[in-house]
């Protein structure tokens, strides 16, 4: 606790003493924020961008709940919207085969030096979609937002597992029981899951140029069309001789989760997070809860998903 509070402004300590807050998954503590669960450290970067942060018409902004394939995502919009500066045929000198996609699209919750990122800016979040409103030149700028939203009960599975991963050894494991309940009430980093998909989903409902939602599981299925999508919807459309030569191909298998994980720098290197690159691969599979959820979990959570998303369209 002390060690995480260290780090905090005054203004931000004050803040969180008058914010609900319930046991967290990797930090003591989650405060409820602006209608959202988040780490200590999460809000005082939302307050820091909430504040300060300027945004441009051009800027495109990737947006997830934790463990939805942000890092994937990543990899595929940084290839399609750089494809004029980095080939993807003769991919050889292509960033993406010695970085790791955090390391080339920044959150911007972290405070990137923003000299450094070339125009159009590329940008991920796991920020809600009413607390990005919040912030005064992004309503006024309306950039492009792409959000990738996957199936809860994988994404479920995937947090899980990852929490246990970077959890201390010396730590006994955070049980699959304790951690399901804890996300069902919606007490998870940037839930209620729910919450935070609808915020997104509904405007991309009633601004679909501005909001593009994906699905992991589409994206899994075709991911060539859904490439074709996303390059249209970015104002970058694949030409016919593109798409001839291959391109999108290029773009998909250059991204593919077997040739990412495999990667030396996924392998054994370090993301701008200060963890293992490893852990962001895992299976990225789709349907892998089969193999953790009892049954009467996995009809909880299907009822509680029904009931959440009952009337909005959005569907698993
Ligand atoms: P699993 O734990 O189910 O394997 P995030 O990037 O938001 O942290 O999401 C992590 C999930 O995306 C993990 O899911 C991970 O394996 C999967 N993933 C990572 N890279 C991927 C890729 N290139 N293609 C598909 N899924 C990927």
């Amino acid at each position: 606790d002390d060690e995480e509070e260290k780090f905090l402004t005054q203004e931000c300590k004050e803040l969180l003493l008058s914010l609900p807050r319930q046991k967290g998954w990797r930090t003591p503590y989650l405060y409820e924020f602006q209608g959202f669960w988040c780490q200590p450290k999460e809000i005082q970067a939302i307050l820091s961008f909430q504040n300060h942060f300027i945004s441009q018409e051009s800027d495109v902004i990737l947006a997830t709940i934790p463990k939805s394939g942000t890092t994937w995502l990543k990899g595929l919009v940084f290839s399609i919207m750089n494809r004029k500066r980095f080939d993807v045929i003769d991919s050889k000198a292509h960033p993406l085969l010695h970085s790791n996609p955090h390391d080339l699209v920044p959150f911007f919750d972290q405070i990137p030096d923003l000299s450094k990122l070339p125009d159009p800016r590329l940008f991920a979040t796991h920020i809600p979609f009413n607390s990005l409103m919040l912030q005064e030149s992004i309503k006024n700028a309306s950039p492009k937002i792409v959000y990738l939203c996957r199936n809860p009960l994988d994404t479920f599975i995937s947090s899980w597992h990852f929490v246990n991963n970077l959890r201390p050894k010396s730590l006994p494991p955070f049980e699959i029981e304790e951690a399901f309940k804890m996300y069902c009430d919606g007490i998870i980093g940037f839930g209620p899951f729910w919450k935070h998909m609808l915020g997104y989903w509904n405007e991309s409902l009633k601004h679909p140029n501005g909001v593009l939602l994906l699905k992991y599981e589409e994206m899994r299925e075709d991911t060539v069309s859904n490439l074709k999508e996303l390059a249209k919807f970015l104002g970058c459309p694949f030409s016919v001789e593109e798409e001839k030569e291959g391109v999108i191909k290029e773009i998909a298998k250059l991204c593919s989760f077997d040739k990412m994980k495999n990667l030396e720098v996924n392998k054994s290197g370090k993301s701008i997070k200060n963890f293992e690159n490893k852990h962001l691969f895992r299976k990225g599979e789709v349907g892998d809860w089969v193999n953790y959820l009892s049954p009467s979990m996995v009809e909880q959570l299907s009822q509680i998903m029904e009931e959440k998303l009952d009337g909005s369209g959005l569907t698993f």
